[in-house]
């Protein structure tokens, strides 16, 4: 049976996989931000998933206003980073699983989630950053990913219940494949943070600490937030932590037992927790948590 370990939740900032690309990583600006991330890379080495199933957005780099899936599964052998205006990013390109992509989009959808199914995709920075925090500049990525698009670009944006519900059923789903495979859930995107509009570079320290407080402890009363609330406190753009509620989701003390109701297993353990401001225009957060 494949199994749901640990979920890593991380911030995608682009100019991070800049920093990366151009060698800035020494600069104090930059050190203060991936010290955050060495625990999180001996930890991955030490504990390495087959699959990683990643949450993130598409910034109108593969989807556009001409099609706007609220969920996508990546059922493709591979995904290519895409280039978002300066060429691609030179990483390596995304090995896919999609064996075990199709068997979680057959029982997520007999579940009642309908998810976009996408053979074919290029994977922008709210994929490869994260992989590039955890993994560092390898010459090929570690594991497998299957990628999992959200939208939170253009409204209507999923709530947080849905997503929350919709990790439910992906532990569900990972939990039905007749393999022994250890699978990571990522949720990434946010913290807090605004593009553009009179409110360009909003920040919401206390806003994050809450969410990130909840996240590990009342996932539940985080789900029950509304939209327009992340949107006036956190930013146009903080509306990207919803996906963190999909990894969340999927961790064991919230799966569902026999009467539909949370099994209300022990608490995921709290294996590192970062918050830094600024990196570019926003706060980085970054959790890991480990089922017990
Ligand atoms: C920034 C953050 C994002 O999440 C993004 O997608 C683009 C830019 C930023 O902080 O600059
Ligand atoms: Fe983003």
């Amino acid at each position: 049976m494949a199994r749901i370990t640990a979920s890593v939740y991380t911030s995608h900032v682009p100019a991070i996989g800049a920093a990366l690309d151009l060698g800035k990583t020494g600069e104090p600006y930059w050190q203060q931000v991936f010290q955050g991330y060495e625990f999180s890379k001996q930890w991955i080495r030490e504990n390495p998933p087959d699959v990683i199933f990643l949450v993130f957005n598409d910034h109108a780099t593969a989807f556009s206003l001409d099609m706007i899936p609220t969920f996508a599964i990546g059922t493709a052998a591979s995904y290519e980073p895409a280039d978002e205006g300066w060429g691609p990013r030179p990483v390596p390109r995304v090995i896919g699983q999609p064996e075990l992509a199709a068997h979680i989009a057959q029982s997520v959808i007999q579940q009642d989630f309908d998810l976009t199914i996408v053979n074919k995709m290029d994977v922008d920075h709210g994929l490869t950053v994260p992989l590039s925090l955890m993994y560092g500049q390898p010459q090929a990525w570690p594991c497998p990913v299957i990628p999992f698009a959200v939208n939170v670009v253009q409204y209507p944006v999923p709530s947080g219940q849905r997503c929350l519900n919709l990790g439910k059923a992906i532990r569900k789903a990972v939990e039905s494949y007749d393999q022994d495979l250890k699978v990571h859930i990522w949720g990434t995107g946010g913290m807090s943070h605004q593009l553009q509009g009179p409110r360009a570079g909003l920040i919401n320290k206390a806003f994050d600490t809450a969410f990130m407080d909840r996240m590990i402890a009342d996932p539940e009363g985080q789900a029950a937030v509304p939209h327009i609330d992340y949107v006036r406190e956190a930013g146009s753009e903080g509306i990207e932590l919803v996906m963190w509620l999909i990894a969340r989701g999927a961790m064991s003390d919230l799966s569902r037992g026999a009467d539909g109701r949370s099994a209300g297993g022990p608490p995921p353990k709290v294996l590192h927790r970062f918050y830094h401001v600024p990196a570019s225009n926003t706060a980085v957060g970054h959790l890991i948590l480990q089922n017990s």
